[in-house]
């Protein structure tokens, strides 16, 4: 079994969780973080944690030394910029090579289900552009890949939707998604650990029911354990507006236009199938929070 983990991302939204799931499934997972002290408060005290930038070569190398797999949970940032350097892009580039040289085996990278809506009814955005770059240097680089492509995960609407007592939505929703709990994708993450060995592959990950953003903020309100919320609608010219005065304003335009306008299908079929079904619903993500 791969167990030895090289892990960059530790410390974000989908890191840390998964990072916890695949300690407590029996992983030795060392991880590069860029400021030790705020990460060591974030993940657990077993998770070996590493000093150190995606951008420096010195640093990678450290960090791969010894590991079977690279675990990559990277993000563009809201406040970042196409002429920034950029973690998915110009990182991605840089560890490759490094990986295959300390003898990595496999990556593992989280990409995005929504991402595909690039080109459709002319939505343009440079994100976009990056995160299909990462997933093609990944899939030509030569070296076994899992590349996850989830729907939208249940921590979202704590972290983005949830200000205070407030659900912030926009626009109209008009397709459903699979919402998933990260907990139920670090499983998955977990089986594909366990059962692959140089196959390369490709896993669409979805939850076990769709609703449109109403629909699933709703539902989260119902059924949320930590007080009373309230709903609040604000129209997307209002976000487009802010957003060419604030490039993280601009951003959250960026994604509310695709999630809402994405139509999303069904295809999770073969992840299930060969990784196991997610069971976590928003009313049980909701009622535990
Ligand atoms: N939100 C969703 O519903 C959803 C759905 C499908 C897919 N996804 C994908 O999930 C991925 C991960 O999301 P997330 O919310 O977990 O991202 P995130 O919170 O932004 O985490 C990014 C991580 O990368 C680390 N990082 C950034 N630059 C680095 C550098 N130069 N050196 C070392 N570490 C660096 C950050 O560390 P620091 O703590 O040092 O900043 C952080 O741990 C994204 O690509 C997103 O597209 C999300």
């Amino acid at each position: 079994m791969n167990k030895k983990i090289a892990f960059i991302g530790v410390t974000g939204m989908l890191g840390k969780p998964v990072a916890k799931a695949l300690h407590d499934a029996g992983f030795l997972i060392t991880a590069l973080v860029r400021d030790i002290e705020s990460a060591r408060k974030k993940v657990p005290a077993a998770i070996h944690l590493i000093p150190g930038d995606l951008k420096n070569e010195g640093d990678l190398k450290r960090l791969f030394v010894g590991k079977d797999v690279l675990y990559l949970n990277l993000s563009v940032k809201q406040t970042e910029k196409p002429g920034h350097w950029h973690s998915e892009l110009e990182g991605i580039q840089l560890l490759l090579p490094l990986a295959k040289a300390a003898g990595i085996r496999r990556i593992v990278y989280l990409s995005s289900l929504v991402q595909n809506y690039q080109g459709t009814d002319g939505f343009n955005w440079w994100v976009f552009d990056i995160k299909l770059a990462a997933v093609k240097m990944i899939k030509e680089f030569g070296l076994p890949y899992t590349i996850f492509y989830p729907s939208t995960f249940m921590e979202t609407i704590l972290a983005q939707y949830k200000m205070g007592r407030f659900l912030l939505l926009s626009g109209e929703s008009k397709h459903k998604q699979y919402f998933i709990a990260a907990q139920d994708y670090a499983k998955q993450v977990i089986k594909s650990l366990k059962v692959l060995n140089k196959e390369n592959k490709e896993y669409v990950v979805q939850g076990p029911e769709a609703l449109n953003s109403d629909e699933a903020i709703a539902e989260f309100k119902r059924n949320y354990s930590g007080g009373r919320l309230f709903i609040l609608k604000a129209p997307p010219e209002l976000v487009r507006f802010y957003g060419s005065f604030a490039q993280k304003m601009d951003y959250g335009y960026h994604v509310i236009q695709a999630l809402n306008n994405y139509p999303e299908k069904f295809e999770a079929d073969n992840t299930w199938k060969e990784l196991g079904q997610p069971t976590i619903t928003i009313k049980e993500f909701a009622s535990k929070c």
